[in-house]
């Protein structure tokens, strides 16, 4: 049997592994941030993991910037066409939303555009989520040693329970 997780405090002790308390799982409503990269993918099985565990839904979120103010730099810049941009996002949601499903759990994929971390808050607040899952680092993740922007600024922002996967 599985190891549930339970919405009481630490003080009143942890239950017995595997023991399940009808009305007290938590966890029913998980969103978590792609970009694709292999780190976010290590943050995505995590949430599945969990999502296993305590029978939530999966919410995956890919966010995707248009970077009209880049185009804006001159003629010589040429941005990538807004739809090549949604089809990638879509891409990148759908084969998240696949692994989860192949995991036997229901998932709902989410593109938007704009900041990924406002995005994520966003849609967790829409959602009523339990739980927001990011990685610690992503694209970018190998050529820093700190920790990325999106769980940082979503550690700011978020409106429930926030895990930071340690993927590198
Ligand atoms: N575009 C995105 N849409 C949804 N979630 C994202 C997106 N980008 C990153 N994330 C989430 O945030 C985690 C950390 O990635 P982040 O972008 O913060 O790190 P980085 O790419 O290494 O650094 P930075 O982008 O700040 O230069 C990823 O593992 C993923 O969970
Ligand atoms: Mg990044």
């Amino acid at each position: 049997m599985g190891r549930a997780l339970y919405n009481r405090p630490a003080s009143e002790g942890v239950p017995p592994l595997g023991e399940s308390v009808e009305g007290e799982l938590v966890y029913k409503k998980i969103v978590v941030g792609t970009d694709g990269s292999p780190t976010a993918g290590v943050a995505l099985d995590h949430a599945i993991g969990l999502a296993k565990v305590t029978g939530a839904t999966v919410h995956i979120v890919n966010a995707y910037k248009a970077m009209t103010t880049m185009a804006a730099i001159g003629p010589d810049f040429s941005a990538p066409d807004r739809g090549v941009l949604e089809d990638d996002a879509r891409r990148v949601c759908d084969e998240a939303a696949e692994a989860a499903r192949a995991a036997g759990l229901d998932a709902v994929t989410h593109i938007a555009e704009g900041d990924p971390a406002d995005a994520l808050v966003k849609i967790a607040e829409h959602e009523n989520a339990d739980l927001i899952v990011v990685g610690n680092r992503g694209m970018m993740g190998a050529r820093r040693f700190i920790t990325g922007s999106v769980p940082n600024r979503v550690a700011h922002h978020c409106p429930c329970h926030l895990l930071v996967v340690h993927t590198t």
